[in-house]
């Protein structure tokens, strides 16, 4: 009875401060602000979000299953971040990576004005790149990798900026390259590899060579025809080139000395030819050089296996290399994989090249395949 009458008393006491509480809240809790509460604009992203999901056409695992018009997209819908902290109800992320998505990708993803990050790599999506995406001045990461995309690369999308990475590799994209990237001064990675891209190279690469903070550089497996500037040395701050099975001709400029962190130089099925420059021999930060199929020649310098401490892969095979094979291999501790077979080279393999641990492949004749 008194515990009864004791609880009475507690709910008299409590409910004129509940009802304090309730009209106090619009103002104090504004991030839990319920999805009837959001501003018009935090609506345009809603509906951004489902004009995307609407021409997505498979969802095999689901991926989109939390994306319904009733909730807040800020609330927990898979793949969407709000990570601004001025402006914590705008979406500023979405990234929906190997989920086996197919569709198209929708235009009205450009509604989506806090965007920072679209990561929709490894999926099935089709169509072309929307035109309008280059209209996200926030933009910093659009990494499209791994679908079916067909069509150009819309040279709007140089209008976004602050682009920091632009993957677009592995889809059936044609055309060129925008050549007024070379706007997007803080692009860092670049990745258009395995397409099926046109056009010179010597004019692109030109454009490439004032983005100083470039990273990677990744345009493997395309069309791209033609010389390499000697500009192209300028970025200085490049740890990937990955230019093979493309059409490029003329000579390895001497000028890629000066890219002193320089980890891979993969410049393999081209039509390149004279010497590898000797600077070339001096990067000591270089771990893997990949210039098989060229029409390279000139000797392979003795030392390169103590100038090149770091030196996991040597692949030199089918060019035009003569003189010997070089002595001081063995002393490259890191090497994975050799392969020097189809030149002119003679001696023998040397004999401490037995002591690396990593090696697995060392081919450095036509006749015969070392595997260890
Ligand atoms: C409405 O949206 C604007 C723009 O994003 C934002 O600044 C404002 O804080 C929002 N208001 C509310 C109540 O969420
Ligand atoms: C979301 O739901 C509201 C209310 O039911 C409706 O008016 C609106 O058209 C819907 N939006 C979308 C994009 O489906
Ligand atoms: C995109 O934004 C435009 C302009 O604000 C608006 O007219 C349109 O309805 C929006 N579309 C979607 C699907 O969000
Ligand atoms: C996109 O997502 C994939 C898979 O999570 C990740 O490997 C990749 O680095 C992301 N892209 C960017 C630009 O961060
Ligand atoms: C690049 O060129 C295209 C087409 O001419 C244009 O729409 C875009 O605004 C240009 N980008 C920059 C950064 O000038
Ligand atoms: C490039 O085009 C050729 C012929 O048009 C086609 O056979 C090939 O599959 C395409 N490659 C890619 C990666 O799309
Ligand atoms: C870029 O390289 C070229 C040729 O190698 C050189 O003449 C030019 O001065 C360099 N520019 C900058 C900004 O370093
Ligand atoms: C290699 O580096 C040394 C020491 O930094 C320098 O003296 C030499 O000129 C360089 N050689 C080439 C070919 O760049
Ligand atoms: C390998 O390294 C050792 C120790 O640094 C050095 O004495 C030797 O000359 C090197 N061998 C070659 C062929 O460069």
């Amino acid at each position: 009875m008194a515990a009864a009458r004791r609880r009475n008393h507690w709910r008299l006491v409590t409910a004129p401060v509940l009802l304090v509480l309730l009209l106090a809240s619009p103002c104090r809790c504004t991030g839990a602000a319920p999805a009837t509460t959001m501003n018009a604009t935090t609506d345009d992203d809603l509906r951004a979000l489902l004009s995307f999901k609407a021409l997505i056409n498979g969802d095999p695992e689901g991926a989109l299953s939390s994306w319904v018009n009733t909730s807040d997209p800020c609330g927990g819908w898979r793949g969407v971040g709000c990570h601004s902290l001025r402006h914590p109800r705008r979406v500023t992320s979405v990234e929906l990576t190997s989920s086996g998505l197919s569709g198209t990708v929708s235009p009205y993803l450009a509604n989506l004005t806090f965007l920072r990050t679209l990561n929709l790599s490894g999926n099935l999506l089709a169509g072309t790149i929307p035109r309008e995406l280059g209209s996200l001045r926030r933009l910093s990461e659009l990494d499209l990798s791994d679908n079916n995309l067909q069509g150009e690369i819309p040279s709007s999308l140089t209008r976004s900026s602050r682009l920091r990475a632009l993957l677009l590799g592995r889809n059936s994209l044609v055309g060129e390259i925008p050549a007024n990237l070379s706007h997007c001064r803080h692009l860092e990675v670049l990745d258009v590899g395995v397409n099926n891209l046109t056009g010179q190279a010597h004019p692109l690469l030109l454009g490439l060579a004032s983005l100083s903070n470039l990273k990677k550089l990744r345009l493997y497996t395309n069309n791209i025809v033609g010389t390499i500037p000697c500009s192209l040395g300028n970025l200085t701050s490049l740890v990937i080139l990955s230019m093979g099975r493309n059409r490029l001709v003329g000579e390895i400029p001497e000028s890629f000395g000066q890219m002193t962190k320089l980890r891979y130089l993969h410049l393999a099925f081209n039509e390149l030819s004279g010497t590898i420059p000797a600077s070339i021999f001096n990067l000591s930060s270089i771990r893997q050089i990949q210039l098989s199929h060229n029409d390279l020649s000139g000797v392979i310098p003795n030392d390169v296996g103590s100038t090149l401490p770091n030196l996991e892969f040597l692949l030199l095979y089918s060019c035009n290399f003569h003189g010997r094979i070089p002595g001081s291999l063995g002393n490259a501790s890191q090497l994975v994989m050799i392969e020097l077979a189809n030149n002119q080279l003679h001696g023998s393999v040397p004999l401490n090249i037995g002591s690396l641990r990593n090696l697995e492949t060392c081919r450095c004749s036509k006749h015969w395949r070392l595997l260890l």
